[in-house]
């Protein structure tokens, strides 16, 4: 486990935080904690025009700073936009594409441009993937966004890339509705499957990191965490919540170490 990357909770704060006094004191109220983890990492994700200034203070390996989207190009008259280059000027390493909020926005071409930009730009993309229902077609739709997003994309370096599968049907519903460790781990046999005939071999595909996301909360991360082979969670609405945040890094942290004790017992 230790040579293995940590477990990450990328805490996407979509528009939720509001303010540059908002969005410093919501980071500095969890940074202490986990520049504790062990074997835990946090990947924070603010609106555009706060990322340079969290990422300021993101001066820690367990504490790292992402964009919620980036525009494939460096500069140019796209009025509005926020190139890969200035996210990552601005000091991010992480860039989440293709979320199911954004979607409506773009077609799949500019998802895998994006995703093409922020590798060549040595950023990590975080790419969200997910059905919208689980219908008789479910597994097809994954298996045309996985060919949408990777057909595209360089084959050579994997281990950069960071795929969510976040099901639209549990993503910040009112409901509240994750999916199960059981339903995530019948997605990602899916995903790991289409994936593999695009980048050929299993152990390709083992380098990629899987991450969960939707309606996640320090009350069903621990299903995910004893019964799903997951490297890591994206969560939305409980991202600028620091005290369930807490519960869930330490809830990580248990686990992992549990595991590894076990496994040197
Ligand atoms: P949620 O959002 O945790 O509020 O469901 C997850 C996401 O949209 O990434």
């Amino acid at each position: 486990m230790l040579n293995k990357p940590k477990k990450m909770i990328v805490a996407n704060w979509k528009m939720n935080v509001t303010s540059q006094k908002d969005a410093e004191g919501l980071f500095l109220s969890i940074r202490n904690v986990v520049s504790k983890l062990e074997y835990t990492q946090m990947i924070c994700c603010p609106p555009h025009m706060y990322v340079n200034q969290v990422a300021q203070h993101a001066n820690h390996k367990n504490y790292r700073v992402g964009g919620q989207d980036a525009y494939p190009e460096e500069s140019g008259s796209r009025t509005g936009e926020t190139s890969v280059l200035m996210m990552k000027n601005a000091g991010a390493e992480y860039v989440i594409l293709g979320h199911s909020e954004r979607r409506h926005l773009e077609t799949k071409l500019d998802i895998s441009r994006k995703v093409i930009a922020v590798l060549e730009h040595e950023m990590t993309p975080i790419i969200c993937i997910g059905e919208e229902s689980r219908d008789k077609n479910w597994k097809k739709v994954l298996q045309q966004q996985v060919k949408d997003v990777f057909n595209r994309v360089p084959k050579k370096n994997p281990e950069n890339i960071i795929l969510a599968y976040e099901p639209i049907w549990a993503i910040s519903s009112d409901k509240k509705n994750p999916a199960t460790s059981t339903e995530y781990m019948e997605a990602l046999e899916v995903i790991k499957k289409e994936s593999q005939k695009i980048f050929k071999t299993a152990k390709a595909v083992e380098k990629i990191r899987f991450l969960y996301g939707g309606s996640l909360d320090d009350k069903n991360i621990e299903d995910f965490l004893k019964n799903a082979n997951v490297d890591g969670f994206l969560v939305g609405r409980v991202s600028h919540d620091p005290r369930i945040l807490m519960t869930m890094f330490r809830l990580v942290e248990d686990h992992v170490q549990k595991e590894l004790f076990s496994i040197s017992e």
